[in-house]
């Protein structure tokens, strides 16, 4: 590929906001998007990134907190309207940051208009937009898939006495996707934000919009869970074969996919989808054969495996044979459903993993509050929120969606001070760990992203380079190289990057690799010329050292 043909989506870097955790600005306790505007600096010029995935802001009961649509073409009020939304596009596009919204298309809220017309009688027009079926002969549900809260994926509606899906809540119907009529609804959705703007969508749970059409029984998985990288109750008693993921859906991604491209020629758009398939010949095929489906599934390789150079290094290195030519990478390590990265690994090894994510070849994404380390906050039982706790022990994600930590005031500086009560508790460190604290403190890990980010913007060989990772290292590490053409004697740049994933002090010897000068540390603490052929990472170290020969 040439310099000119790697797209925004491809050398920079997505930040999910949460919009409901980032900045209340109404004094509501709930975040909103005016607050989204007033931290565009923050975003542009303390962190910097090139784009923001929001996640819901549309009119909903918040049943599942806005994954629950009710109106797909508007803002719900407690975020604001869409005059404001506008504006935050207008205003992030003046910095250059990207807008991409969270699209849901396997579901609606069982409040949206389209299925209280669906449900009102079988007779209705709007009654095959979602997927209803008769009960077996004895009254059971049709089938015996499971919905990913818990408990049957079927739930029984009195008055027209049939069964509805729902793959979620029982007030998460699932639409029907092989109804020409939703498919064209939704891409209308598509194009009224693209329209506005928009420079593209994070796909919700992109692979289950096609099911089986049989609705066969999934069949049960012995093993529980054999199949999948984390306990997940009742669910993982089947294998989910039948449920999601069935192969027609990848007429409907290429199809997604013109529609977007019939917006890109001024600027490209983008669509990542939400695809939980750890099987890499299933998962690349969201792709799609000639590149024409997603711009990229979402990898959550890293989510699923412990913190352990090995390990890290494998997926990585799986991931990039798995690949096909031409797929763009990329890279998580947290968002609103998943333990927090600090206190996946720890806040030594969360600046470890920092530097990961922004050296990786691929697109990282963060998630908000990643950057200054905030941890799991343990959630009363009187305050907790999130209705996946409330049907399966221990799968709450509200301990991952406390507001933003923007200073040591009180509410943090995330609601005005007079506020009562948040939607969810602050972490209670905020007073030492938040944005203002540790922009005064030159080592902290927010000062940290920021230098690991702007070095990224500097370095092509960051965006775009190969990656080839290193053997002959320490156990205890992960060392790779990037290299891309480059203003080195020999035509090229590289970059070096050794990861020390222990407590212990590891020394690397990668001595055909010459000289080095260090760039950066996870330390923030030194700089300057190295011997490759005898380096010493302290405990938790990473360093990027650039090479100037082989
Ligand atoms: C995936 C989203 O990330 C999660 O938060 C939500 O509960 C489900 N999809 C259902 O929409």
């Amino acid at each position: 590929m040439t310099t000119s043909s790697y797209l925004w989506w491809q050398t920079g870097v997505i930040y999910q906001v949460y919009p409901r955790s980032f900045k209340d600005t109404t004094g509501s306790g709930v975040g909103d998007l005016w607050g989204v505007v007033e931290e565009l600096d923050y975003l542009d010029q303390t962190l910097p990134v090139d784009a923001i995935w929001l996640s819901p802001f549309y009119p909903s009961p918040m049943a599942d907190f806005g994954y629950d649509v009710a109106d797909y073409t508007d803002v719900d009020p407690l975020f604001g309207d869409l005059e404001v939304f506008d504006e935050l596009v207008e205003r992030a596009h003046q910095r250059s940051i990207g807008v991409i919204v969270d699209l849901v298309p396997n579901h609606t809220s069982d409040r949206h208009p389209w299925f209280i017309e669906s449900r009102s009688s079988r007779e209705s027009l709007k009654r095959d937009w979602y997927i209803w079926a008769e009960p077996q002969l004895d009254g059971s549900p049709p089938n015996n898939w499971i919905s990913v809260f818990g408990g049957s994926a079927w739930e029984w509606d009195e008055f027209t006495e049939q069964y509805y899906l729902h793959s979620f809540l029982k007030e998460q119907p699932d639409l029907n996707w092989r109804n020409p009529e939703v498919k064209k609804a939704m891409f209308d959705v598509v194009r009224f934000w693209l329209e506005r703007g928009v420079d593209g969508f994070r796909v919700d749970v992109a692979h289950y919009i096609m099911k089986d059409p049989h609705f066969r029984d999934n069949p049960v998985d012995p093993e529980r869970g054999r199949s999948i990288h984390r306990p997940m109750g009742d669910y993982d008693s089947q294998f989910h074969i039948h449920d999601s993921g069935h192969s027609d859906v990848h007429d409907i991604y290429r199809e997604f996919r013109q529609v977007l491209d019939s917006y890109s020629d001024e600027r490209p758009r983008v669509s990542i989808g939400e695809v939980h398939i750890f099987d890499w010949e299933e998962w690349v095929r969201y792709y799609g054969e000639n590149l024409d489906e997603l711009h990229m599934p979402f990898n959550f390789t890293l989510l699923n495996v412990p913190w352990d150079a090995r390990a890290v290094r494998d997926a990585v290195d799986s991931l990039e044979a798995a690949l096909p030519d031409g797929a763009w990478p990329n890279y998580v390590l947290g968002n609103h459903d998943e333990s927090r990265l600090a206190t996946r690994y720890g806040r030594e090894a969360a600046r470890v993993a920092a530097m990961l994510l922004l050296t990786l070849r691929g697109t990282p994404t963060l998630y908000y509050g990643d950057e200054l380390g905030m941890t799991d906050v343990d959630i009363p039982a009187d305050r907790q929120q999130d209705p996946w706790i409330l049907d399966t022990a221990k799968m709450g994600r509200d301990p991952c969606r406390t507001p933003m930590q923007w200073s040591p005031k009180p509410n943090a500086g995330f609601a005005p001070p007079h506020v009562d009560q948040l939607w969810l508790p602050l972490a209670e460190d905020y007073e030492t760990v938040n944005v203002q604290v540790q922009l005064k403190n030159p080592t902290s890990l927010l000062q940290l992203y920021r230098r690991l980010l702007t070095y990224r913007r500097r370095k092509p060989v960051l965006q775009r380079g190969a990656y080839r990772a290193l053997d002959g290292v320490p156990p205890a590490c992960f060392v790779y190289v990037r290299t891309d053409v480059g203003p080195s004697s020999d035509g090229w740049e590289r970059l070096l990057v050794a990861l020390n994933f222990s407590s212990q002090a590891q020394r690397i010897c990668v001595d055909s690799w010459g000289a080095g000068s260090l760039s950066l540390s996870t330390h923030l603490d030194r700089q300057g010329p190295v011997d490759l052929g005898d380096l010493t990472l302290r405990p938790h170290e990473g360093i990027i050292v650039e090479v100037s020969d082989r």
